[in-house]
């Protein structure tokens, strides 16, 4: 799908040099060890799955699963679980939501007092209940509410505040280029765009042009471009094209969780190596035991969620796939991981992107 965009005002003053990929990225007072960032997927990139990412290499920054600041407040233990992180787990932005200004800055407040270092704000997810709150693209409808909200964040906390979104809420309103435009002159230290509109939610293919108007609408601060990259080449195609500093990928990474080792190993001139079996596996074990570590028994439940993401990456026999989904133990694990060594390759491997489920029907419904 192609949208048009309007042709944008140049800024004041002359855009600075093309951004220079061999050099780090800094986002306000923070240094990424590399250019490619983890895009936040509720329910999947939560900290034991970082921290496995992490340890395979070639990852920026990583932003955690949208966290509303009402709950973080009132302590909901969900939301604080969804903050909880290691000191392997950096850098990290804790991404916050709401629909009203006093709890958002509040919540930030909380946060760097409890020792956070880089604060997001969602503008960008479309499910109803998020934008019916006032939060998430909605907030792309109203600039000035928008950029309102944004000063008071950034004037409440001395670290970065990044902000996340979409290219607007339909093709009849683009906005991301003047709202990242006057987001940057309240003090945001980098953005992030996903190139589709809050109305496309999933649907369509990402829109380049759009993500490259918002990279020239503001003056230096580093655009992360966002959407359907999952290799080199989608991710050299998005360079480009939008000129963006840095790219976040998100199913992608669930595809492949190699890809920031891959990409970073490309961009350094140093050969592209797939993971071999073994490696596999044990990214499976390791991710159990990082998510063990942080929540005991509870992660035998809580990794059914990624059973059959394993099993169509690992290519097991459907029968090893349930038991994944069913153990109650962590010694049973280990016998499916045993078993997994002796069969994995037996059916074939699918696309695991197909396994992860985003919402379909009407978005208004979602
Ligand atoms: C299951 C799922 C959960 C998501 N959760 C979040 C979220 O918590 N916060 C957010 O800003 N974006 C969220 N997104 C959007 C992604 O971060 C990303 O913008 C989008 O998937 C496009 O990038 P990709 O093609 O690399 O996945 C989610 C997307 C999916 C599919």
């Amino acid at each position: 799908m192609n949208i048009e965009f309007p042709p944008m005002q140049a800024t004041s003053t002359p855009k600075a040099l093309k951004p220079n990929w061999s050099e780090p990225l800094r986002i306000g007072d923070r240094t990424l060890p590399a250019r490619y960032c983890l895009a936040p997927l509720a329910g999947y990139t939560q900290l034991a799955f970082r921290r496995v990412i992490r340890e395979l290499g070639g990852l920026g920054l990583a932003t955690t699963d949208l966290v509303l600041a009402t709950h973080l407040l009132s302590g909901h233990r969900h939301s604080r679980e969804l903050i909880a992180t290691h000191p392997s787990d950096q850098p990290l932005s804790i991404q916050i939501f709401g629909g009203s200004v006093g709890p958002l800055v509040e919540s930030a407040k909380w946060l760097v007092d409890h020792g956070y270092e880089g604060i997001d704000l969602n503008m960008g997810c479309p499910m109803a209940k998020v934008n019916g709150a006032g939060g998430g693209a909605r907030l792309m409808c109203d600039a000035v509410s928008a950029r309102q909200l944004v000063a008071a964040v950034v004037q409440a906390v001395p670290v970065p505040v990044t902000v996340k979104m979409r290219l607007g809420w339909d093709r009849d309103s683009l906005t991301a280029p003047q709202l990242a435009r006057d987001f940057e002159e309240e003090g945001v230290a980098a953005i992030t765009i996903h190139g589709r509109t809050r109305q496309q939610g999933f649907q369509g293919t990402v829109n380049l042009e759009g993500i490259a108007a918002t990279v020239a609408a503001v003056k230096s601060i580093p655009i992360i471009g966002n959407g359907d990259v999952r290799t080199i080449a989608e991710a050299v195609h998005m360079r480009k094209v939008t000129q963006c500093a840095a790219i976040a990928i998100g199913r992608g990474a669930l595809l492949d969780p190699w890809i920031f080792r891959k990409l970073s190993d490309a961009d350094a001139g140093r050969p592209i190596r797939e993971p071999t079996s073994a490696e596999q596996i044990n990214f499976l074990g390791r991710h159990f035991e990082l998510m063990t570590e942080q929540h005991g028994e509870r992660s035998c439940v809580l990794f059914r969620k990624f059973a059959a993401w394993y099993g169509a990456r690992l290519g097991i026999p459907e029968e090893l796939e349930q038991r994944l989904r069913l153990f109650e133990s962590e010694r049973e694990f280990a016998e499916i991981v045993d078993q997994i060594r002796d069969q994995q390759g037996t059916r074939r491997s699918t696309i695991a992107t197909a396994l992860i489920k985003v919402p379909n029907g009407p978005v208004e419904r979602w």
